[in-house]
């Protein structure tokens, strides 16, 4: 059985976020969706808020788990057993830092993968902190993001 980890803040999760759990449900047996309690950046919604859409957005998908994680993410890919960290890379500038990560987390452990999945063009542009500028800003968010997510973009 192969486990993956689909790491972030997801803050609010997006579209594009969901291309790519798509993309590695087909490849894992289980994915869990792992997201950060406490990240570097000061995120708009709390960890409940963030779970609760993740939690919304991806009911009822079998082999998809959303759970959360705090301290290392090697940590929590050990806890949960799984074998390969999944990251999505949408154009060339999220390389290097993806990269500088992945090597990070292999020199942590040997034994993890990262594995990177390439989103559909269509959301190559799309990113958390600007679907949170637009909604602040009283845009429309439709496109970008579950109507869960929507909704609750509207109150921020
Ligand atoms: O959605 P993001 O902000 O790009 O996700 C980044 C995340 C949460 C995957 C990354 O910051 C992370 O793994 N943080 C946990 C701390 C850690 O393990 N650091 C060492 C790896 S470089």
């Amino acid at each position: 059985m192969k486990i993956g980890v689909y790491p972030g803040s997801f803050d609010p999760i997006t579209n594009g976020h969901l291309d790519i759990i798509n993309r590695a449900a087909k490849l894992f047996d289980k994915v869990y969706v792992a997201v950060i309690r406490n990240p570097e950046k000061k995120p708009a919604f709390n960890i409940n808020e963030r779970l609760e859409m993740a939690k919304a957005v991806l009911k009822g998908r079998s082999n998809v788990e959303v759970g959360s994680f705090d301290g290392l993410l090697i940590d929590y890919v050990k806890k949960v057993k799984a074998h390969a960290i999944i990251r999505g890379l949408r154009a060339v500038s999220d390389f290097d830092y993806e990269f500088q990560m992945a090597l990070t987390n292999r020199k942590m452990d040997p034994d993890i993968e990262t594995v990177f999945l390439m989103t559909d063009y269509k959301y190559s542009y799309l990113s958390s902190s600007f679907v949170k500028q637009i909604a602040r800003l009283g845009g429309d968010v439709s496109s970008f993001v579950p109507k869960a997510v929507e909704d609750k973009l509207k109150k921020l």
